[in-house]
């Protein structure tokens, strides 16, 4: 019984023991993980070039590069698997899918595809002529380069309370859809390819955009004629602080708010490796649109499969299908948020500065506050990233201006407004003591921050650089 647990030897405040909630599941499987002593892991980063994305993961101790195909899947998920139909056409896995699609969001058409970027090379390029807008709150990085890759110029108008992180709003991700609108009296309608409401918004610290802000932005749409789709990838996770933090949802159920969250858009395009709980899979939907449905069907084919697999397995989108049901479970999502939430509140007790309040699926370290020696160009926040794996063989990810680039024109390094570290938690993967270990390791880090280094390229490739580019520090 937790509450008959002598706390005089304060483990805990009794207050916490209350409220604790535990895993909602037990383990029956596990994957060994090891640290490597501190000199394999000096020798493992310059191996690396000082890029974490080039380490081997088997050097990693705890792996928060990404939330993306890195959770566990349940027992009736690998049990789908077994149950795989592997027709070319018409798999029944597929039907399964079609149907988990319709119970949960409400869309008609469902294309199944290989991941996120699948539907949107699929999608973007029926909905954009050249040199057309679309408007986002903060496009995810694979979605504005699809957006590009297909003649169009995405642009974001997230709320400017998402760049003041340490003052707490519960909707960063919120369009300012008054920016917005001027935007597209200034442009002009025709400009406009379509609105993209990213949720939860990735780039601004898995923030969650409110049930209002979205019901604006589809008033927007509809006056203006121009139509709205959503990036889906962490639709369960918005849900639920749509539940937790917004006037007139405390009431309603998970399921009720989902519906309503994609009532607001006529189609979405989802990576199925976050909230969907698989290790890989997407999905293109559309409410009701069979016009558009047959012309993606038809793309579908050349660039992801016969629209009834998609790029997938007919295991695989067994999995999906189930995983899609789980991922929108309450206590699920109390435990998912409530994981995210603990790592950030002991960081935020232990003095390290993060994007508050937390997110849906990581939380961010403001690395322009804990290294203002660095500047922007030198990277700050890789600078965190490398420091953290030699402290505790913990992978985190870049999120600022090494990710950033340079401008195409001028060649010149952009500055970002934020310079973050993302530590992306894995869904039902690791245990809060894996979470002490990652703060512990901060907190630590935090004392001697002074002291961090710059880095400098010693390669740097032009597209997409951050995944491959090589790197010393500036002293070296
Ligand atoms: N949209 C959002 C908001 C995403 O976060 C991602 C992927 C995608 C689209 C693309 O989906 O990877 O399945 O092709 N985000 C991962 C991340 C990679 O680490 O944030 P994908």
């Amino acid at each position: 019984m937790l509450n008959k647990l002598d706390v005089s030897k304060n483990y805990f405040q009794q207050e916490e023991l209350d409220m604790r909630m535990a895993e909602p599941f037990r383990i029956k499987m596990v994957e060994p993980i090891k640290m490597i002593p501190r000199e394999e892991r000096e020798r493992a980063l310059i191996e690396a070039g000082y890029n974490p994305f080039l380490l081997k993961a088997e050097d990693v101790y705890i792996d928060l590069l990404t939330d993306s195909g890195t959770g566990a899947m349940s027992d009736n998920q690998w049990a789908g698997l077994m149950l795989g139909d592997e027709s070319y056409a018409g798999s029944k896995n597929y039907y399964n899918l079609v149907q988990s699609v319709k119970d949960i969001i409400g869309y008609n058409y469902t294309i199944p595809t290989h991941q996120g970027r699948g539907a949107e090379q699929v999608l973007f390029p029926l909905l954009i002529q050249k040199g057309q807008y679309i408007l986002g709150n903060m496009h995810f990085d694979t979605t504005k380069a699809h957006i590009e890759l297909s003649g169009g110029r995405a642009v974001n108008f997230v709320t400017e309370r998402a760049f003041q992180t340490t003052v707490p709003f519960d909707f960063k991700g919120n369009f300012d859809c008054e920016k917005m609108e001027s935007f597209i009296k200034e442009k002009g309608v025709e400009s406009i390819g379509f609105i993209l409401i990213t949720i939860t918004c990735n780039s601004s610290g898995g923030q969650p955009v409110s049930m209002e802000n979205m019901r604006e932005v589809s008033a927007i749409g509809k006056k203006y004629g121009i139509r709205v789709f959503i990036d889906a990838a962490r639709f369960a996770e918005n849900a639920y602080f749509i539940k937790q933090r917004e006037k007139g949802y405390e009431n309603k159920s998970i399921a009720e708010i989902i519906k309503e969250q994609f009532s607001y858009g006529e189609g979405f395009t989802m990576s199925a490796k976050k909230d969907a709980l698989v290790n890989i899979g997407g999905i293109l939907a559309l409410k009701d649109d069979e016009e558009l449905y047959t012309k993606a069907r038809s793309m579908a084919v050349p660039m992801e499969g016969f629209p009834t697999y998609g790029g997938l397995a007919g295991r695989d989108m067994e999995a999906l299908a189930r995983g899609l049901r789980e991922g929108t479970d309450e206590d699920y999502l109390a435990y998912r948020i409530g994981q995210v939430e603990y790592l950030g509140k002991r960081l935020t007790e232990g003095g390290v500065p993060i994007q508050t309040p937390t997110g849906g699926h990581a939380v961010f370290v403001d690395a322009k506050k804990m290294l203002p020696h660095i500047s922007a160009g030198q990277f700050p926040a890789q600078s965190l990233a490398n420091e953290l794996y030699l402290e505790a063989g913990v992978r985190a990810v870049e999120i600022g201006s090494f990710l950033l680039g340079r401008d195409p024109e001028t060649g010149v390094q952009c500055e970002s407004p934020m310079e973050l570290l993302r530590l992306t938690i894995p869904r039902r993967t690791y245990t809060n003591n894996h979470m002490d270990v990652v703060a512990d390791a901060l907190i630590a880090i935090k004392e001697r921050a002074h002291t961090l280094q710059g880095y400098e390229f010693t390669y740097e490739p032009q597209i997409l650089r951050h995944f491959t580019a090589r790197l010393v520090p500036t002293w070296k």
